[in-house]
């Protein structure tokens, strides 16, 4: 969700910005933009609504707008449409400050008021413009004191890169609630939203924390706490390869990251099982503090949410402890019953979601410990959590998840053994056969995607169907809200998942003559119940994919009209099987209704907004 890529340095800096901003597109955007220095031609801004490729073009592919100091930035609209006065940079009233935000001013209509009263013209309809301005209104020849006096006068969430045409040889970032990275060069340094617009430059990054301030010159980096008092930043060198996050030769990166799944699961399980035993280093939770937990909450959105509703079924029954799961974005305002006995286990792909990051904060404040799930290496909710377990899927550049959602999924099989065992929940011999279990998944998961062409034909069958329902029991029902949510992100058509049993309660009424119902009958003890739903719907009129283990396999075959088989699997290990038909479902009926994969409308990776 927007994107900000800001240089210093010797090289033409235009380029520099659109490559950065391209490597950012997958953030989701409506609207582009870049100021860039020259000492002849002043401060030029130049934004283009719609897709990046439009300031290419309307840049010349950078060689258009000169100069060695610049900030872009790509826009996902919330206050203003989509168009060129909205887009950032923002410029204050004389032209001589541009800023690009991400994240919300709260308080902007407050300081609009404030500003319009001392004569200030506005331009635009953003809360954005109100920094500019009010920079303008603070400067007098010290960008860095502007900047600190605009930061005691704003509230809300945001990352900022400033320049000044006054002040051509630095520019300024700052960092409260929305990411923003610093990478040191040489001879040059940047600013990125994430380290897949850096990567290509450098790989020495530095996490702003919330309220710092960076000065970025071609030399140095300065960074100032919110009181102003310079501080040391740590520099971590990262070690993700570039080609992880190119398409390599797919038409799609949802569709690389699907076929990837294997290799993700088998990075984030192997180093972590050492001659058949679990081994979770990364955790500090003392085995007292582990015995006194009688809560777990699961906080997460999303994707990570439906990691979270099958990892509810999974711990509870190797735990026997209350597990609780909440939309991150709900949990703060539930009055949550949390203690010092509360384990916040805390799911996120990006480390950055703004509703995730402050339902954490909460459970924190109210004395929860915090244990996050996190793919992003040094992302805020990975920094501020007790204990984190990253899962090494590599860079996710598709908007819908789909190597981050197995991932998360093998951390919490992990998780949980780890804990069972340690709480003595499982003897020596069931903990051995899951364990074995769980370093086979990767095997399991390559077998299904060995065989895409029948999900591709059952996709040409259905890709025409406006409303889609997936049932399922247990966790066969976690995995159908994943997969109902996949196919509505990227082919837009409408879905629903419901508890099979549930169906009968309301939602049957919707089923008519060949609506489509994607049936998850994984769980083998609930097979035959799972039949019966699928007599209920196919009564009405419905057309039945189902989708069982290789057990069931013949009897499915008389029950659906298309039937899907996978792999036998603990039933604990069934989503990690479960959701890849789904995933290559929703992939391939997308594909044939035209849809834009990768960046499917209204959606961002990212989510810093609340
Ligand atoms: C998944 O396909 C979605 N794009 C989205 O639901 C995502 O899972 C959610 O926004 C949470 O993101 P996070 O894991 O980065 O916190």
């Amino acid at each position: 969700m927007c994107g900000i890529v800001g240089y210093i340095g010797r090289e033409q800096v235009s380029p520099i910005l659109l490559d950065g901003l391209t490597r950012l597109e997958y953030r989701g955007y409506d609207s582009a933009g870049l100021a860039v220095f020259h000492p002849e031609k002043g401060l030029q801004v130049v934004k283009a609504r719609g897709r990046l490729q439009a300031l290419w073009d309307a840049t010349q592919q950078g060689q258009a707008v000169p100069g060695t100091m610049g900030v872009g930035h790509t826009r996902w609209a919330t206050h203003g449409a989509p168009n060129d006065i909205n887009s950032h940079p923002q410029v204050s009233q004389s032209g001589k400050i541009a800023v690009v935000h991400n994240g919300i001013i709260e308080n902007y209509v407050k300081l609009k008021e404030f500003l319009e009263a001392k004569g200030v013209v506005f331009a635009s309809e953003t809360d954005t413009e109100v920094v500019a301005q009010l920079l303008e209104y603070y400067y007098h020849g010290d960008l860095l004191d502007a900047v600190s006096k605009v930061l005691h006068r704003i509230e809300g969430a945001y990352a900022l890169g400033i320049v000044c045409a006054d002040e051509p040889e630095q520019f300024v970032a700052v960092r409260k609630d929305s990411p923003l990275i610093v990478g040191h060069g040489v001879g040059f340094n940047m600013i990125a939203s994430d380290v897949t617009a850096l990567i290509s430059y450098t790989r020495e990054v530095s996490y702003l924390n919330d309220g710092e301030v960076a000065v970025l010159t071609r030399d140095s980096i300065q960074v100032y706490d919110s009181l102003m008092r310079p501080v040391t930043k740590e520099v971590v060198h990262i070690d993700w390869e570039i080609s992880a996050a190119e398409k390599g030769g797919y038409e799609h990166f949802m569709f690389k990251e699907i076929m990837e799944q294997p290799k993700a699961i088998q990075a984030t399980i192997s180093p972590r099982i050492q001659n058949g035993q679990i081994v979770l280093d990364e955790l500090n939770i003392t085995q007292e503090q582990l015995q006194q937990l009688d809560r777990i909450y699961v906080i997460a959105c999303g994707s990570s949410y439906h990691v979270g509703m099958a990892a509810k079924y999974i711990l509870e029954r190797l735990l026997r402890i209350p597990v609780e799961v909440a939309l991150a974005s709900e949990f703060r305002y539930s009055e949550p019953i949390v203690t010092e006995r509360t384990l916040a286990v805390v799911i996120s792909q990006s480390g950055e979601t703004i509703d995730t990051l402050a339902a954490m904060r909460e459970a924190k404040r109210l004395g929860a410990r915090i244990l996050s799930i996190v793919n992003v290496v040094g992302s805020t909710i990975a920094r501020e959590s007790d204990d984190v377990l990253y899962t090494w899927a590599g860079p996710e550049i598709a908007v819908a998840t789909t190597k981050a959602y197995s991932t998360q999924l093998a951390v919490v099989y992990l998780l949980a053994l780890d804990f069972a065992k340690k709480l003595g929940k499982l003897n020596e011999q069931e903990y051995e056969t899951l364990v074995a279990e769980l370093e086979q998944l990767p095997e399991k998961a390559q077998m299904i995607l060995d065989h895409t062409e029948e999900i591709q034909y059952f996709a040409s069958i259905y890709f025409n169907h406006n409303s889609i329902f997936f049932i399922g029991r247990n966790i066969d029902y976690a995995v159908g809200l994943e997969g109902s949510l996949k196919l509505k992100e990227i082919s837009y058509i409408h879905s629903e998942a419901y508890a099979a049993g549930e169906l009968k309660h309301g939602t049957i009424s919707l089923i008519e003559d060949g609506t489509l119902v994607v049936a998850l009958a994984g769980w083998n003890t609930l097979f035959e119940k799972l039949m019966s739903n699928v007599k209920e719907v196919k009564a009405r009129g419905a057309d039945v994919i189902g989708v069982a283990t290789q057990t069931h396999a013949q009897k499915l075959s008389t029950q659906v009209d298309s039937a899907l088989v996978i792999p036998d699997v603990h039933p604990m290990f069934l989503p990690s099987l479960e959701v890849i038909p789904m995933q290559l479902f929703a992939y391939y009926v997308a594909l044939m209704r035209g849809c834009d994969i990768d960046k499917p409308r209204n959606l961002a990776k990212s989510v810093t907004v609340e």
